[in-house]
């Protein structure tokens, strides 16, 4: 065998250097190292195809996997391929999140960015790849250059080649059910297509997540099973025949690799948001975050309806008595859903007949929004759009000057529609239907962003595409849905299930805030009698399946800057020695240290208030009661009172999900606290300094 086939060429750190020209057989390999070095990373162009591999400690994470795109109409940069520069660089630097887990983020990572060119026909692009302590990101970065302008992008080939037994967390990309699924574990070749992020853990205990930073104008990428281990991004399709139309110069978004040690590592990793570029909105101190009440719930378990085809819901006067429960109890704000007309009869598939500007008759805006001035609490907004980007885009200006004028300042926007058929109006007036992590609609969201931001409007999406780290960069895109939330407990069935925000918190939750709307107090809405015959009750089967104090820990365990406590008024008045804890908890933070759990089993959370020098514990469980212990070495010095809401001795959530213990007691750094969660359970604590 020729000895130039062992040849390898490995470029030193800081050092730029140019391969000579050499036979494509020739293989030429680079290598980027994690500041911690740890975390290998290793770019080689054999056989004229690219490949990465990944490593840390040594150990495998990703075996070698091709990387390149193919086109519709120009060669691809999938074959004769070849290394033609390299450069590398260091960045050891830290940014201010506006609101956030934290305040300050470090990004301490080094870059390798590779020149590849294509021999025939001759063109090139750009692989950057940065390693980070926490893991690895890398995109493809096509420059201006003769020969290609417009772009159809007909396959991204990037792969993901794992540890054969690995075990996966996911949910199926491209179902009519969008994010909103129940998550399953599996082993890697069981897996399906599926949504990122994509969580693992290798068979060496190393966990690993797969996701994408910075989703603009591209479609979102879905990770394909073909055999074994062997995993491809799979791009979702434009409704027009390609994935992707783009024209040069273009980059895709970041394909991120999270890794860590442990499950924990993924949750107090940056990594996305690192990968992300900075607030392009400049002072977005017009967003506050905080916590809202809502005429929501109500709706969901059938004790009010949205339009007048039952009892509509959204009328002045219970709009008014939430605004003054809201200001009773220091929430923001109150959510009014089922204001507009659009709602009566079938109006998940009548997204063409939503206004966005008309109110039902029993509605006053202005009169609402003149008692929300005079109580301090603001309306917060819905528009849903039952998936109709075009009705939506067409009354935008109006229906944002409206909340405007009357103090909205955030508002929930919603596309129920099925995967597949957000309904656009196209250039030339052709109807089309795309996926909701299409780029059409990726680009629809950017829009109604940066709209938002001309009115201080901050947005918070429902039936979204997934989150990509996005509020770094606008940063008034505040939370979304884009998971299960609290609503499939009204009417799922079955509901989400002990397990399911154990699986959220360490999957979804990697990629942004949720508007996951705990604070379920009556944990059986659906036994409550009717309130008329014809509007019935949901299943039996639905149900909250947690017990209250876990309800309580959500607050910590799930990030989102906006938190809504989504009960009725009147069960937060039968229980307001648990409610106290949701009026204290903030939704800001200073600092947010994961600190114990396991993917689906259980997660110990702790976080500083962005606003005092409290801090909060949140824990809980899947349906496996457990004792956890939480070391306090992450007080300052000092006594701090723990105000604890825990599971009484008895608490299950099948037979005694109400068995709450509130107890007080002084601690220090020095204390451990050892909670015993009941099955399902949870523990919520507010440390504060004394
Ligand atoms: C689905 C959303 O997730 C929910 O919060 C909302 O109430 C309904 N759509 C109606 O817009
Ligand atoms: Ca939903």
């Amino acid at each position: 065998m020729p000895r130039f086939l062992f040849v390898v060429m490995v470029c030193l750190i800081s050092q730029a250097c140019l391969a000579e020209a050499k036979p494509l057989s020739e293989k030429t390999t680079y290598h980027v190292t994690s500041p911690d070095k740890a975390i290998v990373v290793s770019v080689t162009d054999d056989q004229g195809q690219l490949r990465y591999s990944v490593t840390r400690n040594n150990l495998q994470v990703i075996q070698p996997s091709l990387l390149g795109l193919r086109f519709a109409e120009q060669a691809g940069f999938d074959h004769d391929l070849k290394i033609v520069g390299s450069n590398q660089a260091s960045v050891s630097s830290s940014w201010e999140q506006p609101w956030g887990e934290r305040r300050v983020v470090r990004d301490n990572h080094n870059e390798l960015s590779l020149k590849v060119e294509r021999g025939q026909p001759k063109q090139v692009f750009n692989l950057r790849v940065r390693a980070f302590d926490d893991g690895v990101g890398f995109r493809y970065e096509v420059p201006e250059q003769k020969g290609l302008g417009n772009l159809a992008i007909t396959e991204e080939i990037t792969e993901f080649n794992m540890d054969e037994n690995a075990t996966v967390w996911w949910i199926p990309a491209r179902k009519w059910n969008r994010y909103e699924y129940l998550y399953n574990k599996t082993s890697v070749d069981q897996m399906e297509t599926a949504h990122t992020p994509v969580t693992m853990k290798l068979s060496n205990g190393v966990h690993v997540s797969l996701h994408e930073a910075a989703l603009v104008n591209y479609s979102g990428m879905s990770i394909e099973h073909r055999r074994g281990a062997n995993l491809v991004a799979n791009l979702a399709p434009r409704a027009d025949g390609a994935l992707v139309k783009v024209s040069v110069p273009f980059n895709t978004p970041w394909r991120t690799i999270q890794i860590a040690p442990d499950a924990v590592g993924l949750i107090n990793s940056d990594l996305i948001l690192n990968l992300n570029e900075p607030n392009k909105m400049g002072d977005v101190s017009w967003f506050k975050p905080g916590k809202y009440i809502g005429i929501w719930w109500q709706q969901h378990i059938k004790d009010r309806t949205w339009g007048n085809d039952g009892i509509h819901a959204a009328t002045t006067e219970a709009t008014i008595e939430y605004m003054d429960f809201a200001a009773k109890h220091g929430f923001d704000g109150v959510l009014v859903e089922g204001w507009n007309i659009g709602w009566d009869g079938d109006w998940y598939n009548n997204g063409d007949v939503f206004s966005f500007t008309k109110t039902y008759d029993d509605f006053d805006i202005e009169k609402v929004a003149e008692h929300g001035r005079t109580v301090g609490v603001r309306l917060i907004g819905h528009h849903e759009t039952s998936g109709n980007l075009t009705n939506y885009e067409n009354q935008i200006d109006a229906a944002f000057d409206l909340y405007e004028e009357n103090d909205v300042a955030i508002v929930k926007t919603g596309y129920v529609a099925d995967a597949g058929k957000l309904k656009r109006v196209d250039e030339k007036g052709i109807v089309r239907y795309e996926f909701h992590d299409g780029q059409e609609s990726i680009a629809h969201h950017q829009r109604v962003i940066k709209k938002a931001a001309e009115h201080k409007i901050a947005i918070n999406a429902h039936e979204p595409v997934k989150d990509t780290g996005l509020r770094r960069t606008y940063p008034n895109w505040v939370s979304r849905e884009g998971a299960r939330g609290q609503e499939f407990n009204a009417w799922g069935v079955p509901p989400n299930g002990p397990n399911h925000v154990s699986n959220l918190v360490f999957t979804r939750m990697l990629s942004g805030p949720m508007d996951y709307t705990a604070g379920a107090f009556d944990l059986r809405p659906s036994e409550r009698p009717p309130v008329t015959e014809q509007m019935g009750r949901h299943d039996k089967r639905s149900r909250i399946e947690h017990t209250l104090a876990k309800e309580l820990s959500l607050y910590v365990g799930i990030y989102s800057p906006i938190q809504m406590a989504m009960d009725l008024p009147e069960n937060y008045e039968a229980r307001m020695d648990a409610f106290q804890f949701i009026k204290d908890v903030p939704a800001d933070w200073d600092k947010s240290i994961a600190l114990s759990g396991e993917v689906g089993e259980f997660l110990v959370i702790a976080r500083q208030d962005r606003n005092s020098s409290d801090w909060y514990i949140g824990a809980h469980t899947n349906e496996k009661a457990r004792t956890v212990s939480v070391k306090l070495d992450f007080l300052d010095a000092g006594t701090y009172e723990a105000q604890i809401y825990r599971d009484g001795s008895q608490a299950d959530y099948e037979t005694n999900p109400y068995d709450l213990v509130i107890e007080k007691r002084d601690v220090s750094a020095v204390d451990v606290l050892s909670f015993d969660l009941g099955r399902s359970g949870g523990a919520a604590v507010r440390l504060v300094k004394k």
